[in-house]
């Protein structure tokens, strides 16, 4: 059987960020970061504790991927989403976060666990093929302009 001391280590070895959260009131809250997380964001877990996790989207809130997690999060489902995530230092990054609930006997989701990756490299390679796709296309017409 694996002790609580093994698994510590296991989640402090993880390169990703790991949290676990709690519901109070409309928040859900951290009760829980590990070393990757304070890694990621810059910030300390003595920082971040009892907090939601929402302080990571600064002021950059009008995003799609917000607004799921929130419904997804109101009825007790997971969820996979692509957020811009914000460090201390005010540098950004991308931030594919998976939540998944934890529930009670009573089918109640007690805890949240969330794992934070670093999608930054993915996401800007990706619109830069958006983006040569277009001049692509682009060029394209253009010669078949100059052909007609
Ligand atoms: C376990 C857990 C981890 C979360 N981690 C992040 C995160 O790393 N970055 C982020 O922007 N939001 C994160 N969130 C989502 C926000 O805490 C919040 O639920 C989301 O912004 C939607 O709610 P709001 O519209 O009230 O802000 C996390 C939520 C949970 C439950």
């Amino acid at each position: 059987m694996i002790n609580a001391k093994l698994m510590q280590l296991v989640v402090d070895a993880s390169n990703d960020g790991i949290v676990i959260a709690e519901h109070e009131g409309d928040d859900t809250i951290l009760i829980y970061a590990n070393t990757a997380f304070e890694r990621l964001t810059g910030f300390s877990t003595d920082e971040v504790l009892y907090q939601d996790c929402r302080f990571l989207q600064g002021d950059d809130r009008d995003q799609l991927a917000r607004r799921v997690i929130r419904e997804a999060l109101k009825k007790g489902q997971p969820c996979r989403q692509i957020l811009r995530n914000y460090r201390k230092d005010g540098t950004s990054f991308w931030n594919e976060l998976s939540i998944t609930p934890v529930f009670n006997d009573a089918e109640k989701a007690m805890y949240f666990i969330g794992i934070q990756k670093d999608v930054t490299e993915q996401v800007l390679a990706q619109q830069k093929v958006v983006e040569l796709q277009a001049e692509l296309a682009q060029a394209r017409l253009e010669i078949a302009a100059l052909k007609r």
